[in-house]
């Protein structure tokens, strides 16, 4: 299956980028250490999809995850919602800075693909 390679050089910390991977959006985010620190520091453990920020990225300042909302599969917006993450506008889904469900009717946390690393962590291959 056809793989989609990211130079990581390409995106600066504080900022999303959207690709498209098996015809859906794929969110990743270069977060800065505030934002790393705000995911860890959250108790996740009431949380109704819950999971810690550890278990949901490889490396703390990359967040690569699905960007379909795990309500009915609109594509949330960045840098929007309550939490400092994305916000659904279809019906009001909001998602933290490591994309887990915290208001709204979305049941799950958005979806983290497959990917790794590669070349001395200079790209992304999902
Ligand atoms: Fe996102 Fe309904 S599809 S809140």
């Amino acid at each position: 299956l056809a793989k989609v390679e990211v130079e990581l050089a390409s995106i600066p910390e504080g900022k999303n980028v959207i690709i498209k991977w098996r015809g859906k959006p794929v969110f990743i985010r270069h977060r800065t250490a505030d934002e790393i620190q705000e995911a860890r520091s959250t108790e996740w453990k009431s949380f109704r999809d819950p999971q810690s920020d550890e278990a949901r990225v490889k490396k703390p300042e990359w967040l690569v995850m699905l960007g379909v909302c795990t309500h009915l599969g609109c594509v949330p917006i960045g840098e929007a919602g309550d939490y400092g993450g994305w916000f659904c506008p279809c019906h009001g889904s909001h998602y933290d800075i490591s994309g887990r469900a915290r208001k709204g009717p979305a049941p799950l946390n958005l979806e983290i693909p497959q990917y790794e690393f590669t070349e001395g962590d200079s790209k992304l291959v999902i």
